[in-house]
């Protein structure tokens, strides 16, 4: 299928996911258009990817996870036991199937939007810290990040990484491998670019 034009996709968008999430989209859409033009990436597909990256968030759990198990997306047992990571490989499947999103790397960046992963290419690394960081996010300590997001992007990410694996743990939720790889990875660069 061809891909939706940008007016159809914003009206499914916002039927399936709801007002709340539908502003919080837009707000990842405009921090993602900076943090793409701070670090030289396509701004076009920044934004589409931060618009649509929480395609998945269907309006309530049941079904998340009755369209996830009907679309065969449930890769492994974490997943199939933390429906808070459910939606961002149900969101691929959307904006592939019902969008016609066809490029692999927008599709990526929104699967690994929740959980990241080990050697995130730079439109990953921008919608999760987007994700994080967007105008309506208040929490102590994202004034740091949206700074630091500016200068540093592999740094915001790492404490933003960080802080979600330790925000996992004190609320004694499943920690996904792929979110400890995509730590594991940003630290050993980071120690490789300071010798
Ligand atoms: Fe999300
Ligand atoms: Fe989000």
């Amino acid at each position: 299928m061809k891909q939706l034009e940008i007016k159809h996709i914003q009206k499914l968008l916002k039927e399936s996911i709801g007002d709340k999430t539908y502003i919080h989209c837009l707000g990842v859409m405009d921090t993602a258009i900076k943090l793409a033009s701070k670090y030289n990436y396509d701004t076009d597909k920044a934004a589409l990817t931060g618009l649509i990256h929480d395609c998945g968030k269907l309006k309530n759990n049941e079904e998340i996870l009755k369209t996830a198990q009907k679309t065969g997306i449930i890769q492994d047992d974490i997943m199939a036991n933390n429906i808070n990571l459910l939606h961002a490989p149900l969101g691929a499947f959307i904006a592939e199937n019902t969008y016609g999103i066809k490029d692999e790397e927008i599709l990526q960046a929104v699967r690994y939007h929740t959980t990241g992963r080990t050697n995130m290419t730079l439109l990953d690394k921008i919608i999760y810290l987007s994700d994080y960081i967007e105008p309506n996010r208040c929490f102590s300590g994202v004034e740091e990040i949206r700074e630091l997001a500016y200068k540093d992007i592999d740094k915001a990410l790492l404490i933003a990484i960080e802080d979600t694996i330790m925000y996992v743990i004190e609320n004694k939720l499943l920690l996904h491998n792929d979110t400890v790889n995509a730590r594991n990875h940003l630290m050993i660069n980071l120690v490789k670019n300071r010798r």
